[in-house]
């Protein structure tokens, strides 16, 4: 075997502080020193030389300095603005160095929610009905037409962020409080989506030609997978009252139903190499997109090593599986 110099990039958490002013939530992203060594050792057990570079910033200063790799395996989340994620991909684009994950246009795609959504319905995939609000005075009663309950949520965010129990609204005043709120603390659009009562699964792909969908997750809220109008808020996250299930014992048909949405997002996305899909299904069985995340946790903490178990493979192998379909990919495997 050909030993190849595998780059890694990333955003730390311990490479940033927080200000005053800053929101408690603003690096819930980023990754813990844990989570690094355990994607750097799976690495490290295909043989590769593998070697940590960090953030885009750092990136920047290798690459100026006359650094190569053959390939950078990217989980970089970035800092700022709703071209973060695709930064990292597009700096290594610009200087012809081969990457593992989605492009910038995908990052760009999947960060904004409501882009997302109206690629994937255009692909004929189920997703909520929703509005996207940037100022409050874009949002009229007389011209609201979502079915109540609703849930507003940052269009730009992930892991929760900004969204708790009163993000909920049942009625046209409820909305407006919470939507004005929301849009003046993440200084983002609005995104209000019809909610769907029921219950909620996440589901991993991998590879490429054909994508590799995974066993489904369920989601399970203090214990229960009927979730009905419960949902994922960043509090439940943080104190560990949302437990992931796998397998998830369900009917194969409504397998096969998640399994469908998730490779055709995962396509009309153009995802690449690996992706994780949050689906929320109502109470007749219908499952709908709710959004597709291209840089999902690949540490112990998300699905991954569950999901590996399921499969009968370990949780290097399946990290072990993304690098090398990124390596077959860009032809170097
Ligand atoms: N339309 C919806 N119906 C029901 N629950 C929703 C809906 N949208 C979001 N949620 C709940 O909020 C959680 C977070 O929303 P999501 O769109 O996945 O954003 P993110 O994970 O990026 O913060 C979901 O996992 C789900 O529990
Ligand atoms: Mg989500």
């Amino acid at each position: 075997m050909q030993k190849l110099k595998i780059g890694f990039t990333y955003d730390a958490k311990s490479d940033y502080k927080l200000l005053a002013g800053d929101s408690p939530d603003k690096y819930a992203e980023f990754d813990s020193e844990e989570t690094l060594s355990q994607i750097e050792n799976a690495l490290k057990s295909s043989g590769h030389n593998v070697e940590r570079i960090g953030n885009a910033h750092v990136l920047l200063q290798k690459i100026a300095q006359g650094e190569r790799w053959d390939l950078v395996f990217n989980i970089a989340e970035g800092v700022q603005g709703r071209n973060r994620e695709s930064q990292v991909p597009a700096i290594l684009e610009l200087f012809g160095i081969t990457y593992s994950g989605s492009d910038a246009l995908t990052m760009g795609i999947t960060l904004d929610k409501a882009v997302a959504k109206i690629l994937v319905k255009h692909a004929g995939v189920l997703t909520p009905e929703f509005l996207e609000i940037e100022k409050l005075s874009q949002l009229a009663e007389k011209n609201f037409k979502l079915k109540y309950p609703v849930i507003v949520k940052p269009s730009e965010e992930g892991t929760s962020k900004g969204i708790s129990t009163e993000s909920v609204c049942r009625s046209f005043d409820e909305l407006k409080k919470i939507t004005e709120r929301l849009i003046e603390k993440y200084n983002q659009p609005a995104l209000i989506e019809e909610f769907i009562k029921g219950s909620e699964f996440t589901v991993a792909v991998i590879e490429n030609d054909p994508p590799f969908v995974l066993p489904p997750v369920a989601i399970a809220i203090k214990g229960n997978t009927k979730l009905g109008e419960d949902f994922y808020t960043h509090q439940r996250v943080e104190n560990d009252e949302v437990k992931y299930i796998c397998p998830a014992p369900m009917p194969h048909t409504l397998e096969k139903k998640l399994e469908n949405l998730a490779l055709s997002s995962y396509k009309a996305l153009g995802i690449k190499d690996f992706g994780r899909l949050d689906i929320r299904v109502n109470e007749k069985g219908t499952p709908y997109f709710l959004e597709c995340n291209p840089l999902p946790n690949l540490g112990t903490i998300d699905v991954f090593p569950l999901v590996a178990k399921a499969i009968g493979i370990t949780y290097d192998q399946i990290i072990l599986r993304i690098l090398n379909a990124a390596l077959k990919r860009n032809n170097l495997i």
